[in-house]
């Protein structure tokens, strides 16, 4: 932080040198995550049309909790759920800031709808055991079987449950059975995976029509910048129950948040300017690429690769033991996670512009 203020400043340096200074930070000082090396987190470089966007409704302050303030962006928002929500089986739904606040606001639904107790796996996201914890629900996290998935035959009595299941799990990648519980709510964290619904790989999400709600971020693997989920849902007065008047609002505040920004300008914009085709191109290039990465890892005698990439997602681990070692060389193109308690590395293929020849390489070189 040299150069910058460290008490907070009595008088301004002004507008132009104040961006100077933060904008050349902001650029020297975070990762690059559309490097042909990048290939660690589930954050993609966002996309410019999104990124340029989200800028213009920052300098219009547009805000979803009032629609005479942001007319156009509830028009907006309104369509991109009716195109999006049918990929999924579901009637209705609303922006958030992230799958955090969209798992959240799903187990809170469900609550309303008679669920006393929250099930979920071993590797469901940390934010659906928060959630409980917020909502004061007994928590109840199930095994996986060999390949990761939630093992269905320790979930137990279900009846008073909502039951959580992920569609690519944040260490592994994986896709839970996406088979119907007889559960009181079923929602799925489609938070990573959701989006391979618009590709030739929809099929891995084949179930996810059965659920009552479903999760995704948009900020993962639909290219926009940060803050941007879907909370989806199939009843289509599901919203109603989460929704909340008061004397100053024009319209009930549905969810959890109240002020939130027009998310859903930059997603609309994104699929007029590339199409359907042209996202699910992008994806389908990163799918490639964890296939290509996993390969090469499954050819080489030094390592172990954990299992077949389900969803751009792989893991893999060095046979001498040194993986830690090895990390340690190559943060930024890797990031790591336990899996039954031992340490692997782990990929994430956000990045379309990654470069699997020479991420190998690295990864081979630092070994
Ligand atoms: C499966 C899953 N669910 C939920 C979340 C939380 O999403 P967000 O970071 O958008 O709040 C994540 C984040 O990585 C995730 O991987």
């Amino acid at each position: 932080m040299q150069g910058f203020p460290t008490e907070l400043p009595l008088n301004g340096i002004g507008d132009a040198a104040a961006f100077a200074l933060f904008s050349t930070a902001i650029q020297s000082r975070s990762a690059r995550l559309g490097d042909v090396h990048a290939l660690a987190h589930m954050d993609p470089p966002p996309l410019d049309i999104a990124a340029r966007l989200v800028g213009l409704n920052a300098e219009f302050n547009q805000n979803m909790l009032h629609r005479e303030v942001s007319p156009f962006a509830t028009e907006v928002e309104a369509r991109v759920i009716d195109w999006l929500a049918p990929l999924f089986g579901m009637r209705c739904g609303h922006f958030c800031s992230g799958s955090t606040l969209a798992n959240l606001t799903a187990i809170w639904r469900a609550r309303e709808a008679g669920a006393q107790c929250v099930i979920a796996s071993v590797d469901a996201h940390i934010s659906v055991a928060k959630a409980a914890h917020i909502l004061g629900m007994p928590f109840r996290a199930v095994a996986v079987n060999v390949h990761g998935r939630l093992n269905r035959t320790q979930l137990g009595d279900v009846k008073d449950a909502v039951v959580v299941l992920t569609a690519g799990t944040t260490g592994r990648g994986v896709i839970d059975g996406l088979e119907p519980v007889a559960c009181r709510w079923l929602h799925v964290d489609a938070a990573w995976a959701g989006p391979l619904r618009l590709t030739r790989f929809s099929a891995r999400l084949d179930g996810i029509e059965q659920a009552d709600s479903v999760a995704i971020s948009a900020h993962k693997w639909l290219y926009q910048p940060k803050d941007s989920a879907i909370i989806l849902f199939k009843s289509p007065d599901a919203q109603d129950a989460i929704s909340f008047g008061g004397a100053y609002l024009a319209t009930p505040n549905v969810g959890v948040q109240g002020s939130r920004s027009a998310a859903a300008v930059p997603l609309m914009a994104t699929f007029v300017a590339l199409g359907k085709s042209g996202l699910a191109a992008l994806i389908e290039r990163n799918m490639a690429h964890a296939e290509a990465l996993a390969a090469l890892i499954a050819a080489d005698p030094r390592f172990e690769l954990k299992q077949p990439p389900e969803t751009a997602v792989l893991n893999w681990r060095l046979v001498n033991g040194a993986t830690d070692a090895v990390l340690a060389k190559l943060a930024g193109t890797t990031s790591r996670t336990q899996i039954d308690g031992a340490l692997w590395a782990r990929q994430v293929a956000a990045n379309p512009n990654a470069d699997i020849t020479r991420i190998w390489a690295q990864i081979a070189s630092a070994s």
